[in-house]
C-alpha cells in the first residue's frame, strides 16, 4: 500500500525504541522506502545497524557525521519524505520540536520537513501528565502535527498508567491512513454493512450463513484510507474491524435494519454487503419447535428487506449499492434486484466461480448500474473494494 512512498522514522531515547524495528519491517513489507533517524540517546536502546539491515539505508544519528552521501542530508531527507513519524517521542524531543530547537539530525530534519508529521509520545505517566509536556503537545497540534495518544498499561518503570507507545501494528495503521491513498473521498459519509446476521431459534441456537464479512470490511477500510467518514454496521464476524471507522456491531436482521435505517439520511453512500438472513424463526422458544416425535419444526417469518426499504426512502444525491450472490442467471437476477430495490449499483457475485464469494480473500464480480456493466477479473477483495469506490466516485 505504500509503493513509491518515502517514510522517515525518527526514533528517540525510550525503551520502546526497539519496537520500531518491527514497524520498519512492516513498512518495508508495504513497499515503502524507509529511512530512520535516531537521537544519540536512542542508540542506547537499539543499535543503528538493526535499522540499516532492515531499510538498506544508512541510519542517521549525528548531524556532523562526515560519512554522508549528501552533505545536506537532513534537508534532503526532509524534502523526500511523504510522511515523518517520530516514535517513540521522548518528552525532551517533544519540547525541542514545540520550541524550534534543532540541535541534532532528528530535530533538524523535523524542522525542515513539510510532509505530514505524526508524533507518538512515550514516557512515564507523571512526565506525560506534566502540564509543560501537555502544552508542548497542544502547540504541536496547533502547527498541524498529529499526536498519537499513548496507550495505558504497565510502563518500563513498573508504574501503571498512560504513557506507553502504541504497538507497531497500530502505528502502521496511522501511517497508512495518512499516506496510503489520495483523499479523493474526503467529505463523503459512507455507510457499509458487513457479515452475516444471526437469528435466534431458542436461547441456545441460531440460524446464520457463511458470510465472513471480508468484503465489507475491505470496503470500509479502503473508503477510510481515501478520506471518507465511514460507519461499519457489522453482524458477528471473526475479523478485526479497521481502525478509524465507526463500528456498530449488530446481531439480527432486525438490529441491522434499525441501525441502517436510523443512519440513512446522514449518509451520502450506502453499500450493503451484508448477507442478511431472509428468514427468521417466528418465535424464540423451546417448546414451540420440538414436536412430539422429537423432530424440530421451526416456523419462519421473512425478515424486512433492508435495501428495498432504503431504496424506497432514497434521498436526492444518495448512492445506494447492493450485493447479490447468485448461483445461476447472475446478470438477469442481479439486474432485476437493481430495479426492484431502486439501486444505483449492484455488485454481482457468481458463487459458482472459483475465487468468488464467501470466505475467500479474492472475488470475481460484475459491477452493474442502470446503464453499464463491468466484469472485473479475479482480484483481491481490497482491490475489488477500490474498484467499487472508483465507480461510485465517477457518478
Ligand atoms: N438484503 C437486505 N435485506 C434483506 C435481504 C437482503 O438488505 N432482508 C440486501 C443484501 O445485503 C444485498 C441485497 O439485498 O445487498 C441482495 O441480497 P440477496 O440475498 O442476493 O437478494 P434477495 O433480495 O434477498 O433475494 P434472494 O435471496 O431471493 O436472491
Amino acid at each position: 500500500m505504500l509503493q513509491g512512498k518515502t517514510i522517515v522514522l525518527g526514533v528517540t531515547g525510550s525503551i520502546a525504541a526497539y519496537k520500531i524495528a518491527s514497524l520498519a519491517s512492516m513498512l518495508i513489507k508495504q513497499h515503502a522506502d524507509v529511512h530512520v533517524i535516531m537521537t544519540k540517546n536512542a542508540t542506547n536502546f537499539i543499535h543503528p545497524t538493526a535499522f540499516e539491515t532492515l531499510t538498506n539505508h544508512k541510519c542517521l544519528v549525528d548531524t556532523f557525521d562526515r560519512n554522508f552521501q549528501f552533505h545536506v542530508a537532513h534537508v534532503n531527507l526532509a524534502a523526500q519524505a511523504d510522511l515523518m513519524m517520530i516514535a517513540p517521542a521522548s518528552a525532551n524531543v517533544i519540547g525541542k520540536l514545540a520550541n524550534g530547537i534543532a540541535d541534532d539530525m532528528l530535530t533538524t530534519t523535523a524542522m525542515a520537513c513539510k510532509a505530514p508529521m505524526l508524533i507518538a509520545p512515550a514516557m512515564n505517566t507523571n512526565m506525560y501528565e506534566n502540564p509543560v509536556l501537555q502544552d508542548n503537545l497542544e502547540k504541536l497540534r496547533s502547527y498541524g502535527k498529529e499526536i498519537i495518544e499513548p496507550a495505558s498499561g504497565m510502563l518500563a518503570c513498573r508504574d501503571v498508567g498512560k504513557g506507553k507507545m502504541p504497538e507497531p501494528e497500530v502505528l502502521l495503521q496511522y501511517i497508512l491512513r495518512t499516506a496510503a491513498r489520495e483523499k479523493d473521498l474526503a467529505g463523503k459519509k459512507i455507510l457499509v454493512t458487513a457479515g452475516p446476521t444471526q437469528e435466534a431459534i431458542d436461547p441456545v441456537r441460531y440460524i446464520t450463513n457463511h458470510s465472513t464479512g471480508k468484503m465489507g470490511y475491505a470496503i470500509a477500510q479502503e473508503a477510510m484510507l481515501r478520506g471518507a467518514e465511514v460507519t461499519l454496521i457489522t453482524g458477528p464476524c471473526a475479523l478485526e474491524p479497521p481502525m478509524f471507522v465507526d463500528v456498530c456491531p449488530v446481531v439480527s436482521a432486525q438490529d441491522m435494519y434499525e441501525a441502517v435505517v436510523s443512519r440513512q439520511q446522514e449518509s451520502d453512500v450506502i453499500i450493503m454487503t451484508a448477507a442478511v438472513a431472509d428468514y427468521r424463526p417466528s418465535t424464540v422458544s423451546d417448546e414451540k419447535i420440538k414436536k412430539a416425535d422429537g423432530s424440530l419444526s421451526i416456523p419462519l417469518t421473512r425478515t424486512t428487506d433492508i435495501l428495498k426499504t432504503l431504496g424506497e426512502r432514497k434521498r436526492t444525491g444518495q448512492f445506494l449499492c447492493g450485493f447479490s450472490m447468485e448461483t445461476q442467471n447472475m446478470l438477469e437476477n442481479s439486474r432485476s434486484k437493481l430495479a426492484k430495490k431502486n439501486l444505483d449499483m449492484i455488485v454481482a457475485n457468481n458463487l459458482k466461480v472459483a475465487g468468488a464469494g464467501f470466505g475467500t480473500d479474492t472475488n470475481v464480480v460484475t459491477l452493474i448500474t442502470p446503464d453499464s456493466e463491468k466484469e472485473l477479473p479475479l482480484m483481491s477483495k481490497q482491490e475489488v473494494a477500490g474498484r467499487i469506490l472508483d465507480e461510485i466516485k465517477m457518478r
